[in-house]
């Protein structure tokens, strides 16, 4: 592996935030990574497996190694009546993949269409999409432990997943790489077009056969039509994760704002609120809303206002401040703590 220093990671991260490493590497197969580790040349300094960096905020240059996997492959390993198990490398792109198991008609992640970043940071936050997370689909995968320089086997239960969680984002944060994940996919698809932004884009197409494809087709429109491209606008998809509210705070919020809250219930007690709905409502004076709100370079989306946006050259501390800002806001107006989504370096 080739080790380059001081380098510029403009280019491996969707906001574009101009941030360097002390030292970078790209990897091609498990053995570079164990080989790099065995070496212990390294060993004081921190590690940051990257993969899209589509979910990272650069707040600073990162004092240690930048290790970016650049793993290929993916295949079929079983087979049974109901189900086919695709084993991909950590380094595959995300969306690629889907469009692989679309293709062949395998049910289970076309929801999760047009998802940037790399298989192997889809487990970290249990990425999730219109009603499917990838828990739903999950088998099972193999990571490097990167003290012990050792592979360990974790099945769905090991890994803890949760809403934008898992155990790598908590207790295991910072120690395991994560090499490749085997996913569980249906022969017969279980279409999910409950959630209504779906069905609506079916109509539009005038699907009257639901497919895979056309399912994994609408979704793409959707998204297309309200997230910017971070080729060309700088951001990392959500910025904050949607809060969860009991019925009693719902109804306390409804009294004091008389508004008309837009919630998706969880259960009798649990409701989800809207970050974006929350965010919207305030601004950086009263009267005005964040969304569509620019400062310099850093702005809050336009269309959709949980997206943080770089318009330009803005710094990963000129975002975290907005996002400061917005945080700040919600709480004073609503009494919410807004928690962020994104991982801040
Ligand atoms: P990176 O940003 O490279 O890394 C994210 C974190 O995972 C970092 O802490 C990194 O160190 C760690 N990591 C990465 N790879 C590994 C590995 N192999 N082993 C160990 N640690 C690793 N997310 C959703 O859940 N749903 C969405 O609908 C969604 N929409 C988005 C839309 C846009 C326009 C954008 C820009 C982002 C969106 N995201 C969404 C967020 C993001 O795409 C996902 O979180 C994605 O899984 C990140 O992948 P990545 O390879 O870019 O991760
Ligand atoms: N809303 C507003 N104003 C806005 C944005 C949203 O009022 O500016 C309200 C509307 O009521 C809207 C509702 O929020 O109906 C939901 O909006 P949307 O469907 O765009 O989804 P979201 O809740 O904002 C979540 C995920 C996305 C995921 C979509 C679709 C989180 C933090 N975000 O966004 O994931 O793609 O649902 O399932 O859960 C990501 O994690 O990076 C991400 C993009």
């Amino acid at each position: 592996m080739q080790i380059q220093k001081n380098y510029s990671l403009k280019n491996y991260n969707t906001f574009h935030i101009d941030a360097y490493s002390k030292y970078f590497s790209a990897f091609h197969s498990t053995e570079d990574l164990q080989n790099f580790f065995q070496s212990k040349k390294f060993k004081n300094e921190s590690i940051l497996i990257l993969g899209g960096g589509s979910n990272i905020l650069f707040t600073k240059n990162f004092d240690g190694v930048v290790l970016k996997n650049e793993t290929t492959g993916m295949e079929t390993i079983n087979e049974d009546e109901k189900h086919v198990y695709v084993k991909v490398a950590a380094g595959e792109g995300w969306h690629r993949f889907v469009m692989y198991c679309v293709e062949r008609n395998l049910a289970g992640i076309e929801n999760l269409s047009l998802i940037p970043g790399y298989v192997g940071a889809a487990p970290m936050q249990n990425i999730g999409a219109y009603g499917v997370e990838i828990k739903d689909v999950f088998h099972s995968l193999e990571a490097l432990h990167i003290l012990k320089n050792k592979i360990i086997n974790f099945t769905v239960n090991d890994c803890e997943f949760g809403y934008r969680d898992s155990a790598f984002k908590k207790k295991y944060k910072n120690q395991f790489a994560i090499l490749n994940v085997t996913f569980r996919l249906n022969k017969i698809p279980d279409y999910n077009i409950a959630y209504g932004a779906i069905k609506e884009e079916l109509n539009k197409m005038n699907v009257d056969q639901l497919s895979i494809q056309a399912i994994s087709d609408a979704v793409i429109n959707i998204r297309t039509s309200k997230l910017p491209d971070p080729k060309i606008i700088g951001n990392a998809g959500s910025f904050f994760k949607n809060p969860e509210i009991n019925s009693h705070q719902l109804h306390q919020l409804h009294e004091l704002h008389h508004l008309n809250i837009p919630v998706y219930k969880l259960d009798e007690d649990t409701f989800k609120i809207y970050a974006g709905w929350l965010i919207e409502q305030c601004g950086p004076e009263s009267g005005t809303s964040w969304k569509g709100y620019r400062k310099g370079n850093a702005g809050c989306y336009d269309k959709q206002a949980l997206v943080l946006v770089n318009y330009g050259n803005a710094t990963g501390k000129e975002i975290y401040k907005l996002s400061e800002e917005i945080k700040i806001s919600v709480k004073e107006k609503f009494g919410i703590e807004l928690e962020r989504e994104v991982n801040i370096i």
